[in-house]
């Protein structure tokens, strides 16, 4: 079936033209003027509305292990709700903690996607120990098309590695042309810092944050840049948070070091205020790194409209009100992660570009094209070009609405940004050529998402 959306104005983050766009079958084959539709075309009139390439999480949590319970979503959920927020594509980090298999660990990953997602994805493959069969698990899964690697600093004895352990993935990485993730918090002072609090009786959720302070995620980061010096590694820190975490990796830049920098929806929206809500709210609102002292939201959207923050995550992980009240007696068990999937794209086109702090084009490079290149997807994802996928979001910048838990796709029971007003939201998002989503309605073939293949690119 072909499609021929008409008369918008496509939005990359190179460029604006007023153009049709024609697919034939999955992939984009004309973009011209007055293109002529053959019989049984499916025409969409985007006259009005802008059209912008299918956007890319580069950072979700799906099928999660985690603190003692799971992740609420699954892929069946989660895809729609990333569809319906104008999201075609997300990279999942498969997670398997110390003592699990990787190997095994990723075959299971890859079962709870296949034929699940309604849109496309791929994942960053956790490193949580290496040991004798590491570089030979790793060398397979890389093969398999999963070229992105992750390891956290943070999370003691469960998903974190030392420093011998970075040192290995890191040297591994390089040979491999594989990039890094890096969830770059120092663990053990969380783990001295937690205690302490603990110890003074210090339990609900308003002492996260003064257990996981900006100085440890700024030590992470730096140490993180440090190894990709003496290295060579390509490293890609996620979900950073505040601007001394912010200088270390833009200092380590200006040094020719190869580190690349995401921050995530919450960290610039939210602040350390909504975490020190009494009781379930605040628990709602605990994630790490935590949400910060309001004075780095500002520094981070600087950042992020001059490029030093290259892409804009969510770090999606739902856990509802009854998971986040296991850490009512202490605030290391409140499982950590806020959810945002569905709602990335219309708040940071509402925040960000209707409220002067992004420009279009940079909007579209930091929420769809960085992630593309920096993941091997480019130009397949990321882009509106003859042949990239047909992955396509025609916006309608005339929509108002207010984000609410009672309307979301996601499965969970609340939303850290309710009440929230949004000025646009997709008004039609395919996925390869079909129609995914009309109006806020997912409308789609449920399970058409692939687990994209992707080849090594930074040697
Ligand atoms: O709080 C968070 N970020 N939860 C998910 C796990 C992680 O660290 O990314
Ligand atoms: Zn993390
Ligand atoms: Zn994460």
């Amino acid at each position: 079936m072909a499609l021929l959306i008409r008369n918008g104005e496509i939005v990359t983050e190179g460029s604006r033209l007023r153009a049709d766009i024609y697919a034939e079958g999955e992939t984009i084959t004309a973009i011209g003027n007055n293109l002529a539709a053959a019989p049984g075309t499916e025409v969409i009139d985007a006259s009005g509305k802008l059209i912008f390439p299918g956007f890319i999480d580069p950072h979700v949590h799906i099928y999660l292990p985690f603190m003692g319970t799971f992740a609420k979503d699954t892929h069946e959920t989660a895809s729609i709700a990333a569809l319906v927020g104008g999201t075609t594509t997300y990279i999942e980090m498969c997670c398997p903690n110390r003592n699990d298999d990787a190997l095994e660990g990723y075959e299971l990953w890859k079962s709870r996607a296949a034929g699940k997602s309604a849109c496309d994805y791929a994942f960053h493959m956790s490193v949580t120990k290496f040991v004798n069969e590491t570089e030979s698990q790793l060398r397979e899964i890389v093969a398999d098309g999963s070229a992105s690697f992750k390891i956290f600093l943070a999370y003691k004895n469960f998903f974190g590695v030392d420093d011998g352990e970075m040192y290995q993935t890191l040297e591994l990485a390089k040979r491999l042309g594989v990039i890094v993730t890096a969830h770059c918090e120092n663990a053990e002072l969380v783990a001295r810092l937690q205690q302490k609090l603990l110890a003074e009786g210090r339990i609900g959720p308003e002492w996260h944050e003064p257990s996981r302070p900006e100085s440890v995620e700024a030590e992470g980061t730096g140490r993180l840049a440090t190894f990709l010096e003496n290295t060579g590694a390509t490293g890609y820190v996620v979900h950073l948070s505040c601007e001394k975490a912010l200088r270390a990796a833009v200092d380590a830049k200006s040094r020719g070091v190869k580190i690349h920098v995401e921050s995530v929806l919450p960290h610039f929206l939210l602040d350390k205020s909504h975490a020190e809500l009494p009781g379930v709210e605040g628990m709602k609102h605990v994630m790490s790194p935590p949400l910060r002292a309001k004075r780095n939201l500002d520094v981070l959207w600087k950042a992020l409209a001059a490029g030093d923050i290259d892409t804009v995550g969510t770090d999606h992980c739902p856990f509802d009100a009854e998971q986040k009240l296991m850490g009512k007696d202490s605030f290391v068990n409140i499982p950590n992660g806020i959810p945002g999937i569905e709602d990335r794209v219309n708040l940071l086109y509402t925040q960000g570009v209707k409220r002067g702090r992004l420009d279009l084009e940079r909007f579209v490079d930091a929420a769809s094209t960085r992630a593309a290149k920096l993941f091997g997807l480019y130009p397949r994802k990321g882009t509106v070009a003859v042949g990239s996928d047909a992955d396509l979001v025609v916006y309608d910048t005339n929509y108002r609405g207010v984000i609410s838990a009672k309307s979301q796709y996601t499965n969970n029971d609340y939303n850290a940004f309710e009440g929230v007003e949004i000025e646009g939201r997709p008004s039609v998002v395919t996925v390869r050529g079909k129609v995914q989503v009309r109006d806020g309605k997912f409308v789609g073939e449920r399970g058409r998402g692939r687990m994209l293949k992707r080849e090594p690119s930074h040697f």
